[in-house]
């Protein structure tokens, strides 16, 4: 890791000494005031602006003109693609819920004291970015299955709005669990744009697919920095929400969206995926921010193991991105 990236993710406060909420650090309490952040200001705004430096303006793509929409031709693409493409739209297009749930984690009203105001304001210069750019997920597999003929805009609206409406709901309560969970998802669908674009005939798609896949990178690189943030902080307090969400691991939309089992189950030769994949590299987070190896550590790990070999999930999409 560069040196000027390793001081980015150095939590400002010191083991043992208070942290902006009044809480001691890894030695000490380790509770966060509930719907709070619970990080200091300064490092969430550090972790914010590398990752809006990683997209500047002249990087940043958009759906009207980043792609060659006429060209679009879904008869280059098998049915299970064709099958792939729309499951993915789904789980794309389900933003509003996911953005609504980090908006209800980590308020910004007058429901919270200014502490905690002032603290979730930094997170959210990067959710309403985070959330700018899935929308336009959403709004490029939508326009690609339409300009491609696999839908009709009418028919697909309604079908999105459908299942659109349904809850998206989380049980962690550890601000650290739900970021890791979304480092497991950006991770896991980063890789399913991979592998679906290794396979498809389209170009305009193959386009597409790497936008997106670039995308979930950077968000997964986020989503490693605010994991990162609190284990230094918090010390390894923090490794069993880690575990815990992965020990409640529920893709995106797996209870809600119609048919999901069979529809994933069908599509897995098409854009074969193993989402515990992903948990791999939650770990390598989770090992380069302690410092010490400890017994939670490799507990973590040997758990992850155990997933890896006996998860009889059915996994050949990704979601979210939180897409
Ligand atoms: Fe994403
Ligand atoms: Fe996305």
């Amino acid at each position: 890791m560069p040196a000027d990236r390793h001081r980015l993710l150095t939590a400002s406060a010191q083991p043992g000494e208070p942290g902006p909420t009044g809480l001691a650090g890894p030695t000490g309490l380790q509770a966060i005031p509930a719907r709070s952040v619970g990080l200091p200001a300064d490092d969430v705004d550090r972790a914010v602006t590398a990752f809006m430096t990683a997209s500047p303006v002249t990087r940043r793509w958009d759906v009207e003109t980043g792609f060659d929409w006429a060209a679009a031709d879904a008869d280059r693409l098998t049915e299970g693609q064709r099958s792939a493409v729309r499951f993915i739209t789904f789980i794309e297009d389900h933003l509003p819920g996911y953005f609504a749930l980090y908006g209800s984690r980590f308020p910004l009203d007058s429901d919270v004291d200014v502490e905690t105001f002032l603290l979730n304001r930094e997170i959210y210069h990067f959710t309403v970015r985070w959330a700018q750019e899935e929308d336009s997920h959403a709004r490029a597999l939508f326009r690609y299955q339409v300009e491609s003929g696999i839908a009709r805009p009418a028919a697909l609206r309604r079908e999105l709005a459908e299942e659109g409406r349904k809850q998206f709901a989380l049980p962690h309560e550890h601000p650290a669990a739900l970021f890791a969970y979304t480092l497991v998802q950006e991770k896991a669908t980063q890789i399913y744009y991979q592998n679906l674009r290794a396979v498809v005939c389209d170009p305009v798609l193959a386009e597409v697919l790497g936008r997106l896949s670039r995308d979930e990178a950077r968000h997964f690189t986020f989503m490693a920095d605010m994991v990162d943030l609190y284990l230094r902080r918090y010390g390894d307090a923090v490794v069993e929400p880690i575990r815990e969400a992965i020990a409640q691991f529920r893709m995106p939309l797996a209870d809600t969206l119609r048919g999901y089992w069979r529809w994933a189950l069908r599509i897995a030769d098409t854009a074969h995926y193993d989402h515990t994949e992903a948990y791999e590299h939650l770990v390598r987070v989770v090992r380069r921010a302690v410092d010490a190896p400890s017994d939670r550590v490799d507990e973590l790990a040997s758990f992850v193991r155990a997933c890896r070999a006996t998860d009889p999930t059915p996994s050949p999409v990704a979601p979210l991105s939180r897409s």
